[in-house]
């Protein structure tokens, strides 16, 4: 198998490669574009591919999501405030409904009605910690993806927030491409990756890799693998990465699954929450314990990961944005690649604008 990687050689022409890095989104799938406790009665600005979109909480607690624009002079309506579950424009105080309708003037004349101008609200569902958005102009026919381990008490969870300047292309593919664990050497996350299959449909790319993972989780202390680098060893796991559009998703061996839930901004702007989950399913006598003392130690081991993630996230970062920049400074110059993962992302990419 090694042979057959080692012997596949391409280059992709410069206009394949180039096109990439200016592709729109498929806006019919569901993004992320908060955490849940982020979003309460104040409102808040987030931004998923040119679209600014206000998000509040009502007073039963539901996420609305409308355009953040107030149709009466342009300015954002997030500057202004929750009023009786509807979203008060700071500067001249009309109101909106969660459906995006003009719902009060606080200075309507008698023989005035309500202006009829309505801004455009977005289906939006809060699922394991997060919001989920969705963009498009159909109705969405699929569920968000969902992080179920998030609500799972076997997962113990730490989550990075990635905001970078460059295209979401380059941190996708940053993200298929396990050989760039050589970037990651001084942390020890994982090393000797080597692509064995790739299995791919219209909406998902998943690339099987065989690693050398330096943590092993059997018994309950060895979780503090995670803070004290003498206690690693190097062992065998299957390492698989997943282009879930827009999402990304991994497992390395039983003890470790990683997830990139993606909101991408521009062209030039990119952000994303990592999530990774160490997991304590090795340990069944701990699932016998009460819910409230498993749901103790969950809650008391969030963030165990969190030195080594952001550590990830910041060289990944430097080599993504350093990707963007010389792309900006010239397009036409070529890459070469030898991931035949990353081949397949390109084309699933590309096709996602076309469905
Ligand atoms: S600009 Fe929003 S109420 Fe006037
Ligand atoms: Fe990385």
């Amino acid at each position: 198998m090694q042979q057959i990687i080692s012997s596949f050689n391409s280059t992709l022409n410069s206009s394949n490669t180039n096109s990439v890095r200016r592709l729109g989104i498929n806006s019919n799938h569901w993004y992320v574009v908060a955490r849940s406790n982020e979003v309460n009665k104040t409102p808040i600005s987030v931004k998923v591919w040119h679209q600014s979109i206000v998000l509040y909480r009502d007073s039963t607690g539901k996420v609305v999501a409308l355009e953040d624009r107030c149709p009466h002079r342009q300015v954002k309506l997030s500057h202004g405030q929750v009023i009786n579950d509807k979203l008060e424009c700071a500067y001249h105080g009309w109101q909106f409904n969660s459906r995006g309708e003009c719902a009060a003037v606080p200075y309507l004349a008698a023989n005035q009605k309500l202006p009829s101008c309505q801004i455009r609200h977005y289906p939006v569902t809060e699922q394991n910690g997060f919001i989920w958005l969705f963009p498009g102009n159909e109705a969405p026919k699929t569920e968000p993806m969902g992080v179920p381990e998030w609500d799972h008490l076997n997962y113990i969870a730490t989550v990075s927030v990635i905001n970078t300047q460059a295209h979401y292309s380059y941190l996708i593919e940053n993200l298929m491409d396990m050989y760039h664990g050589h970037l990651h050497q001084d942390l020890q996350a994982w090393a000797e990756a080597s692509l064995q299959n790739i299995d791919e449909d219209e909406n998902s790319i998943h690339a099987h890799y065989t690693a050398q993972s330096y943590y092993r989780i059997d018994k309950i202390w060895s979780i503090s693998q995670l803070f004290f680098p003498s206690l690693r060893r190097l062992h065998p796991e299957p390492l698989d990465v997943s282009y879930i559009y827009p999402h990304w998703v991994s497992t390395l061996g039983k003890d470790f699954k990683i997830y990139c839930l993606l909101c991408p901004v521009s062209e030039t702007q990119t952000k994303a929450y990592l999530i990774h989950f160490t997991s304590l399913n090795a340990f069944w006598r701990l699932h016998k314990l009460p819910i409230w003392f498993r749901r103790l130690i969950k809650n008391s081991l969030f963030g165990s990961a969190q030195k080594l993630l952001d550590g990830l996230v910041i060289q990944d970062i430097k080599m993504i944005e350093e990707e963007q920049q010389a792309f900006l400074q010239n397009s036409a110059i070529k890459n070469y690649e030898l991931n035949r993962a990353l081949v397949s992302v390109q084309k699933l990419m590309k096709n996602q604008l076309k469905s």
